[in-house]
């Protein structure tokens, strides 16, 4: 039987378009997702928006219009990136969705019920940016944070989690589960964050102040905390309450930018799990941010790419090609359109786009547009294969430890292989002698050049599936699901047909 191997993403705010942020994500999401397809695993791959929140309503009330409009807005603007990226999820989740709603009022009544929730007043300073109580202790130099905006001070009663009772729990937990948090290094800053006592979690809005949320089940003039509601997604998509829900859960991995670790995902969530005697996830996968001139892309630095743009002109799988080959997860990345357009010319359009051409431009003038029989196996050969054979022990690994940017440095390095081997065998002199010797190395050349593409993209599928698949199609392969057997020389190519010349990645104009 095959194994079940559930991937999420964060939920996106519903609160401005999609950026180059939100698009990482999904594509990083979608390679480990499409990854593990091909490993033979049943995938579940959600991703979604968080759609409730004060930001949320806030821009509703500018705008003039219900919140749910500018929810539906940004869905289909979300949704429509994700097809644009071709990303391959199973599900989409809204947390307007009734499915959710009920589950998110389910747990609440469970973990009120259990007295884990209790009623208390509080007086404190509030940022309605974090939509969060902040204490002193987080001023700095006397103020407050840029990132907390406007900070007031006010007293209301409210509904708070029992975060506290957990907290030996959690530190155990963090420091005995240690692949439970990657990069390992990012366990430290959830642990060093645990090193102060943790204050119950404040779970409840009054709807006076915010209504544009889930109404407490057990009291009608409170909506609940968004962070309460975003988290419980994950297990809401998993069917929480059905038969489903013992199948998928744990989740093998939340993927998440390194901001939302800590609380949330490495505290809050871990201990709502608990307290509802639900099982961890497996993994959070936690990747860094991209930067522009040095600062964390967002909305509100206003300093955004828009990944639309780039897919149009460049298409979906040269920036599916280009986030993966730069960031090294877990570390950030500078964006800039320079470093974009030199992998796009050189790694993409010279070294892949120009070798395919070559190869079928020459299969069609030598070989009758058939992929020729390999008759002999000389120096340039062996060397070729030797190459593939040092690239090909490694792909997989690279692949399950999510150093992508490495494997993609690998098989490049193999494709460069490929030219020149190409440039050694100049198939394109060969053609020009009549010996039999030429014309046996002429087949075998370009017999050599189809399996050694062929190889080459198969682990270029999850990261690129659109140009893949169109390469392996060219060189006369089979499409597969599975990659078992896949990676071994010798696929039987022999009198299949290569297809005509295609230029794959055009030289854009550029913007
Ligand atoms: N809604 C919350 C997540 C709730 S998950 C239960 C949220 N939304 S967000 O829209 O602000 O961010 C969504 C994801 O995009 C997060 O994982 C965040 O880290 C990621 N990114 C947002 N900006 C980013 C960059 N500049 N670079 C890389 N990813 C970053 O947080």
């Amino acid at each position: 039987m095959s194994k079940k191997f559930y991937i999420t993403t964060a939920i996106d705010y519903a609160n401005g378009s999609p950026h180059l942020g939100h698009a990482y994500e999904k594509v990083l999401t979608d390679i480990i997702a499409r990854f593990r397809r091909l490993m033979g695993d049943e995938v579940k791959f959600l991703t979604g928006l968080d759609e409730h929140g004060q930001k949320v309503q806030m821009s509703a009330e500018q705008a003039g219009v219900p919140p749910i409009e500018v929810c539906d807005r940004l869905a289909a603007e979300f949704q429509g990136l994700c097809s644009a990226l071709n990303i391959s999820n199973d599900d989409y989740i809204r947390t307007t969705q009734d499915r959710h709603k009920a589950v998110v009022r389910e747990i609440l009544q469970k973990l009120y019920d259990k007295g884990e929730i209790y009623k208390a007043d509080y007086n404190g300073y509030y940022s309605v940016r974090q939509e969060q109580f902040v204490t002193e202790k987080e001023k700095v130099d006397g103020k407050w944070p840029e990132i907390f905006g406007e900070v007031t001070e006010v007293t209301e009663s409210n509904y708070f989690f029992k975060l506290s009772q957990y907290q030996d729990w959690l530190v155990d937990t963090i420091k005995t589960k240690e692949q439970m948090i990657y990069p390992r290094f990012r366990s430290a800053d959830a642990l060093q964050f645990l090193k102060e006592p943790l204050n119950d979690l404040c779970i409840s809005r009054p709807k006076e102040r915010l209504e544009w949320g889930i109404e407490l089940p057990f009291d009608q003039d409170f909506v609940t905390y968004v962070w309460f509601d975003a988290l419980t997604n994950y297990i809401t998509a998993a069917g929480y309450g059905t038969d489903e829900f013992n199948q998928q859960w744990p989740a093998d991995y939340h993927v998440i930018g390194k901001d939302i670790l800590v609380p949330p995902h490495a505290v809050y969530w871990p201990i709502m799990l608990k307290a509802l005697g639900i099982d961890l996830p497996k993994h959070f996968l936690v990747h860094g941010w991209w930067l522009s001139s040095g600062n964390k892309m967002s909305k509100s630095s206003g300093d955004v790419v828009n990944p639309l743009d780039l897919i149009e002109q460049f298409g979906a799988d040269a920036f599916r090609y280009f986030v993966t080959r730069e960031m090294n997860v877990g570390q950030d990345s500078e964006f800039s359109i320079d470093l974009f357009m030199s992998r796009y010319n050189s790694d993409l359009a010279n070294d892949l786009g120009n070798l395919v051409s070559r190869l079928l431009n020459m299969g069609q003038r030598y070989a009758g547009g058939k992929v020729p029989t390999a008759e002999v196996e000389g120096a340039p050969e062996k060397e070729l294969k030797a190459l593939w054979k040092d690239t090909a022990k490694e792909l997989i690994s690279l692949f399950e430890n999510f150093q992508f940017h490495k494997a993609l440095e690998r098989i490049f390095t193999f494709v460069s292989g490929i030219n020149r081997y190409a440039e050694t065998r100049a198939p394109w002199k060969l053609a020009k002698s009549e010996e039999a010797v030429d014309q046996a190395a002429l087949r075998t050349s370009l017999a050599t050049m189809a399996e050694a593409l062929r190889l080459a993209v198969v682990m270029l599928t999850p990261v690129m599936p659109e140009i893949s698949d169109k390469i392996r199609g060219l060189v006369g392969a089979e499409s597969f699901d599975r990659l078992e057997g896949q990676l071994e020389w010798g696929s039987k190519l022999e009198g299949k047909a290569l297809g005509e010349k295609a230029i794959l990645f055009p030289r854009p104009e550029r913007k």
